[in-house]
């Protein structure tokens, strides 16, 4: 369901992305969709519409400078020229903001340009805080594809009602005969011992015995094949974490490439999450968050660093934050990333979905399970052309075993299964 969802999701940004793109061929113009394209690219990093940052909030500015139109663009282009110039409301700026940030530099932004940037400014709405839906809403069902164990466990719980109510019902006739037998004077049938009742009722009932038979054989072999494949793996998992970090923010709207913070994906096994100095690289200039809430969270790493921010030095009383691990591989099974994001050319999104995209707070998006694994090993083509690692085995397998070869490139594929990916003994220690 969540799965599909996406898919749509994925098609209707397609296919707006695709008007976008026809709308503005043929206007050429700067428009106000470029506005917030210049704004991000040139002036994001140190002003925001609402809030101070390394600059002013932008909000107001035409009529900050009403009367100065001219100046203000004079300004963007190149702020030391008209910094001389003394006029009454730039000195009145600098005076405010010359002490803690410095001159801004000259921007390469055209007269169009600005307009763009100043008109996205001025039609800037505070985002709405969006309803946030919990990973377990949003997580695809892997695995829901069989048949469902708990029905089966549903279906034979009310057949064991069923047996056991007729053998009672049986047995209340039985008593009811014989009290009638009793006072009629007649004869009691003798109670028969009870190894010989169930025989000779599970002979009578033999239709029904088989067929609950094969229910309970069934359903064993259905769970213990769960068992197997999905042992206390939950898709879905998103924890509560001690800082509010969120990758559709950073991931996403902020372009950040998952390795610069999981950077040992690259080279080890782990892909690791990032220590806090990573985050100081940005948080340091970054003080503020969206809203009172997020700023309190960006604290939260000057905290975990001991770093003031308002002498801008660290005092040394360090105390690592502790996130929550979401992904656990049981400890016989052995993963590596590198294997495969780097020799596999496998995107992170593959195996922990659009993360940049969908999830506040990382969650565990794919099962996880053995069943997971083999199944990609099984359908995964093995990207070979120009992936050096695979020049080598290739060439070992045209030289040494024509026949394997051929069995291999039957299909004109070589899958990561073919390449040893089931074996046992390639994931278990
Ligand atoms: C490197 C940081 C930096 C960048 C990038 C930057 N600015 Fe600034 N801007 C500042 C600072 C700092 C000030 C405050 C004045 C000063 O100290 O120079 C400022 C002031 C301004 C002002 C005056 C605000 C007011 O309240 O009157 C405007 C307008 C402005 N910037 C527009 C822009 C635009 C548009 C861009 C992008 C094209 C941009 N700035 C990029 C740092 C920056
Ligand atoms: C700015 C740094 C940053 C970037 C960029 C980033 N992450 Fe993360 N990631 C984190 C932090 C911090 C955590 C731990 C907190 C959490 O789980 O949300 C984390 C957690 C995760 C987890 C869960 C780990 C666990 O506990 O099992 C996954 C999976 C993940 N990131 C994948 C990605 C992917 C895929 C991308 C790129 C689309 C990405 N990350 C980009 C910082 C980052
Ligand atoms: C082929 C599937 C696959 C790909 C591709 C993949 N991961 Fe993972 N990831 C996993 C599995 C499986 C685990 C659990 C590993 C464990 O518990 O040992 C995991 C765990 C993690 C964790 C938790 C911390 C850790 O090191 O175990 C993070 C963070 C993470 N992945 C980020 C990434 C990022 C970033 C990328 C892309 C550069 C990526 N992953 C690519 C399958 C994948
Ligand atoms: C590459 C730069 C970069 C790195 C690295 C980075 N951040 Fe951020 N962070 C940002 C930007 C940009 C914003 C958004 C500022 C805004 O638009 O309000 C932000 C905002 C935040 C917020 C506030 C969110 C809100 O709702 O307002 C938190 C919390 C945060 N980051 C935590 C972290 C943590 C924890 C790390 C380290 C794991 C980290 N960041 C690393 C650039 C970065
Ligand atoms: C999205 C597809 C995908 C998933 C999911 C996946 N793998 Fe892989 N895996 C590959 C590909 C492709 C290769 C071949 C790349 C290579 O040879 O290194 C590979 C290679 C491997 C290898 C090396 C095999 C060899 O021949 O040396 C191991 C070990 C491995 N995977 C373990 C796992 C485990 C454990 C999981 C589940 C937790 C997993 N993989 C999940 C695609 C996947
Ligand atoms: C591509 C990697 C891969 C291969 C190949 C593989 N396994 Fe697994 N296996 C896993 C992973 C990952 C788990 C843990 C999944 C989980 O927790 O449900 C697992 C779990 C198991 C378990 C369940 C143990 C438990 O936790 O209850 C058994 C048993 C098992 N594997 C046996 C085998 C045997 C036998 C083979 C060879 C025929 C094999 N595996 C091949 C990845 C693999």
């Amino acid at each position: 369901m969540g799965l599909r969802f996406n898919h749509f999701l994925l098609t209707f940004k397609i296919l707006a992305f695709a008007l976008l793109l026809a709308g503005g061929a043929d206007s050429g113009a700067v428009s106000a969709q470029d506005g917030e394209k210049l704004f991000k690219q040139n002036c994001s990093s140190c002003h925001r519409i609402d809030q101070d940052m390394t600059g002013p909030a932008l909000k107001g500015t035409r009529e900050r400078w009403e009367g100065r139109e001219d100046l203000l663009y004079k300004w963007i282009q190149n702020p030391a020229a008209v910094a001389d110039m003394g006029d009454s409301y730039v000195n009145s700026l600098l005076a405010e903001w010359m002490p803690r940030a410095g001159l801004m530099n000259a921007q390469a932004v055209s007269k169009e340009e600005i307009d763009a940037i100043l008109d996205y400014v001025d039609n800037w709405e505070p985002p709405v805080a969006e309803e946030t839906t919990t990973a377990q809403d949003d997580a695809p069902a892997v695995g829901d594809g069989g048949i469902s164990s708990t029905w089966l466990l549903i279906v034979v719980f009310i057949l064991l009602i069923l047996v056991f109510s007729l053998w009672g019902v049986r047995s209340s006739l039985k008593k009811l005969q014989d009290a009638i037998a009793e006072s009629e004077g007649r004869e009691i049938t003798p109670e028969m011992p009870f190894g010989e009742k169930a025989k000779i009722w599970l002979w009578d009932n033999k239709v029904y015995v088989s067929v609950f038979g094969i229910f309970v054989v069934v359903y064993l072999a259905v769970a213990g094949y769960d068992a197997l494949m999905g042992v206390g793996v939950y898709t879905g998992y998103t924890p509560d974490q001690p800082i509010k970090f969120d990758h559709s923010l950073h991931a996403g709207e902020n372009g950040v490439a998952c390795v610069y913070c999981h950077h040992s994906a690259t080279k080890s096994k782990h892909a690791g999450i990032p220590s806090t100095n990573i985050c100081m690289n940005c948080h340091k200039a970054i003080n503020q968050g969206r809203s009172d809430e997020g700023t309190a969270e960006i604290q939260k790493i000057y905290a975990a660093v001991g770093w003031d921010p308002d002498t801008q030095q660290y005092t040394g009383e360090e105390n690592p934050i502790q996130w929550v691990r979401v992904h656990v591989l049981p400890d016989h099974a052995y993963f590596n990333h590198a294997q495969h994001y780097v020799v596999g050319e496998i995107e992170c999104q593959e195996c922990h979905g659009q993360i940049q995209e969908d999830y506040t707070v990382a969650g565990q998006y794919a099962p996880l399970t053995m069943g997971w694994c083999i199944d990609c090993h099984n359908q995964t083509e093995v990207k070979m052309d120009g992936n050096g690692y695979y020049d080598e085995v290739h060439s070992r397998l045209v030289d040494h075993n024509k026949e394997e070869l051929k069995k291999y490139l039957e299909d004109g594929t070589i899958t990561a299964r073919e390449l040893g990916g089931w074996e046992c003994s390639k994931c278990h220690y």
